[in-house]
Order: structure tokens, then sequence, then C-alpha cells
């Protein structure tokens, strides 16, 4: 079941075999590679490297694996070195002699280059897609949501927000996510088919009908580069772990959020669950998961990055090991995604506790200061006497807008009786900049 045992003298030791066998991971390629391998046999006919009918045969044999791999009745398994092995051989079962044709004018390097980038092509699709279903969800819920809340800088309460806005802080997140993606989509979208092994082919093939056929933009310009480039994976892989840091972030304060000490919000049971010894656990696994996971597609990045840092040109076998990284961090990615949408979707939003925290924590402080700044007060002895009623506050356990006139007045003659509507939280939302809070 060997491609090349032609020039050695001795068989390949067992446990070497199943060192070198990559079946198990790169079966998930098998779509690709038939794929490829249709374009390449059609091209080899356009260029008459190969007949009309031996093209025919082979492209026959290709779709009736293809056929057989989806209705089950064919499965990628057995002993068979890697995934491109398994459809040649394959294929001489089923096609006879003429199978060995398909080969022709290509090396596995080119080969699964090509596949890889086809798999990075779809999958980069996918999380598009997936980014822009959490996006609706967020983007509902925020419009469901437009009420206040404190804002908070170092975790400590800081100035009002609204919920509303908070969300939407991460749609915006989500939103470069996208950008980098399509940005990576459009950097990668060249066919390294044709490459050969490194140094291109005897054979008079045509690499623009392959990459046309495959629907790339062109074919790589450099031979060497086209078969060892992995930077379109590890690019895609550096945009999943800001993915993935962005949906840890939001992870993070939805268990924060939903613990007592907050409250602001609930994570439905259906991603909760419960403790084997305390009754009245009830844990937001599905969030701390995908913080946890966030650290799996980081390790994924720099185990690519490590495996390529040394290798000269052209193909090593070292990058083999690309594919495990790549898929898990893909797979990780697209799991998270797609869980944190119905996550934000049935949030419950504890509305009147957000609000009632606001009260406390002296979130109007600044506005004070302003007031005090458009009376003429230089902005940095505002800021101190706003201090000075700060402590005030506190010695007397009451918020600002609760000392009356002739209290506020003992730090500042500047305040008048137009203070309270300043310092009102929902009227300063609707002052200058802050509008933008509501949207
Ligand atoms: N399984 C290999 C990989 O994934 C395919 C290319 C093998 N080429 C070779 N000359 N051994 O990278």
């Amino acid at each position: 079941m060997k491609l090349w045992g032609g020039r050695f003298r001795k068989e390949e030791n067992k446990l070497m075999e199943s060192f070198n066998s990559s079946l198990a991971i790169d079966k998930r390629l098998i779509y690709e590679d038939i794929i490829g391998s249709l374009s390449h046999v059609k091209m080899l006919v356009k260029t008459e490297i190969l007949t009309e009918t031996e093209g025919n045969k082979i492209i026959e044999g290709l779709n009736s694996i293809l056929a057989d791999i989806e209705n089950e009745e064919l499965f990628v398994s057995g002993d068979y070195e890697d995934v491109h092995s398994f459809v040649e051989v394959n294929l001489i079962k089923r096609i006879g002699e003429i199978g060995k044709k398909l080969h022709t004018a290509r090396s596995r390097n080119d080969q699964i280059a090509v596949d890889m980038r086809l798999y990075a092509k779809k999958k980069s699709a996918e999380a598009i897609e997936a980014i822009e279903l959490l996006q609706s969800s967020l983007k509902r819920k925020a419009d469901e949501n437009a009420v206040m809340m404190p804002g908070y800088t170092h975790l400590q309460r800081a100035q009002v927000v609204t919920f509303k806005h908070h969300l939407m802080a991460y749609f915006q997140m989500l939103d470069r996510d996208r950008k980098r993606i399509e940005n990576a989509q459009d950097l990668m979208n060249e066919s390294p088919l044709g490459c050969g092994a490194l140094a291109g082919t005897t054979h008079n093939i045509n690499r623009d009908i392959t990459a046309n056929e495959l629907n790339f933009d062109k074919p790589t310009d450099n031979l060497l580069d086209g078969v060892s480039d992995r930077d379109y994976l590890l690019e895609l892989m550096s945009h999943f772990s800001i993915i993935m840091m962005h949906l840890s972030r939001l992870s993070e304060e939805l268990i924060l959020w939903s613990s007592q000490e907050f409250n602001f919000i609930e994570i439905d049971d259906a991603y909760s669950t419960g403790s084997s010894i305390m009754p009245q656990k009830r844990n937001p696994d599905s969030a701390e998961l995908i913080r946890g996971k966030t650290g799996r597609v980081y390790g994924d990045l720099f185990s690519l990055l490590t495996t390529m840092k040394g290798l000269p040109l052209a193909y090593n076998k070292d990058m083999q090991e690309d594919k495990e990284s790549f898929f898990d961090s893909i797979d990780t990615t697209l799991s998270c995604l797609e869980v944190m949408a119905p996550i934000i979707d049935t949030l419950k939003v504890n509305k009147e506790i957000m609000e009632k925290s606001v009260k406390n924590g002296f979130l109007n402080a600044t506005d004070l200061a302003d007031y005090l700044v458009k009376k003429g007060v230089y902005f940095r002895d505002a800021h101190s006497i706003v201090g000075s009623i700060v402590i005030f506050c506190e010695d007397n356990e009451k918020s600002i807008e609760e000392l009356s006139l002739k209290e506020l007045k003992s730090f500042s003659s500047e305040i008048k009786e137009d203070i309270y509507e300043y310092i009102d939280y929902h009227k300063s939302m609707n002052k200058s900049i802050k509008k933008t809070l509501l949207k």
C-alpha cells in the first residue's frame, strides 16, 4: 500500500510505519484531496498529458470513491500512510493500471499544500458565519437591554454606562475578528498545485487551469514557497487566538456578573451545571469552558510557530504536524463561538439590580467635576473639591445627589440649584458624547 517502495532494500519497521502514518488525522481532508485530484486530472487532459479516455476513467474512479464515502459504503481507514495513499491505492483497486497515472506531474508536497489551503478556505468561511451569528445574538440582547449599569475600570465602579453599550463592545471586537479573517482569506487565495515536490515539473502542465478550477485567484509565484508556506495557517490561528481572547473576556464577565456578589445576570439552566455534593450550586460551566479552552488555542498557535521556526526550504516532514494544531484550533474556536451565541440569547438580565447598583459608588463624581468646570473652576481644583465631597459622603453614608444644597455649597460657592439635574444619572446620559452609550 506504499507509494514509494522502489528504492528500498528493506521493509519499513512496523513501529516506524505507525509513527509515520497520518491517516487518522488527515482523513478529514478526503474531500479536498479528491477535489484537488479531480482538477489535476482535468488539467492533465487539457494539456494532453493524459488522453481523454484515461482522464475520464480516473475521474469516474475518483467520483465513485467520493460517492461511496458520502454513502458510508467506504471508510477512510486502514493501513495507509496518509489520505493521499488511501485515495490512490483505492483508485488503482477500482480502475486498475490507469489509476497509476493520477500522480503524473504532482508530488504529495504540492498535493497536501493545496488540500490544506482548500480546507482552510472552507473553515474560515464557517468561522465568519459563526462570528456573524454571535454578533446578531449580542445585538439582539443589547437592544432589549438599554439599561443603566456601573461601568468599571480596575474592576472598581467608575462611571455609568448601559448594558447595551457594554455588550456592543464585544460586537465591535467580533467585527474586527471577521475582517481579520477576510483579510487572511484574501492573502491565502493562491494555489500551490503544480509546484511539484519543490521544483515544478518537466511536464507541460498549466497551473492557471487548476488554480481557476479550484477557485483560487492565481497560482503561487514561487515553487519553493508554494510547497513550504504555512503562514496562512499561522495567520488564521493567530486570528482564532484573538477571537478566543475576546470570548474569554466575555466569559469572565458572565462568570463575574452571575456570581451572587454581582447578580447582574443569570446564565440559563441549559448552559449551567450543578455540583455533585453541594445541592444549591449552579455553576457557569459553559463560560468557564470557553475561558479554559482559550489556552488550548494559544497553545496550538505556538506549537506550529515553533515547528516552523527552524525549517530550511522547502518541504520537511515536520510540517505534517501542522494538521493537529490547526484542526484543534479551528474546531475549538468554532465550538466556542457556537456555544456563546445561545448563552447570550438565553441570558436573563437583572435590570433592577443593575440600575440600583449605579446609585452606589459615586458614579456621578466626574459629572459633578465637569459641572464645576462649566462654572469656571479649573479642572484640577474641581477634581479636588469633588474628592472632598466624596469623603464627606462616605463619612455620612450618603450619595452625592442625597446631599442638600447647603451641604454642597459648603464645598464650593459655584454649586447652584441646577446641580441636581446635572448629576442625575438618566439626564447625564443624554449629554454630548454620552448619548453614544444609548446606541
Ligand atoms: N502527509 C504529508 C503531510 O501532511 C504529506 C506530504 C508528504 N510528502 C512527503 N514527501 N513525505 O505533510
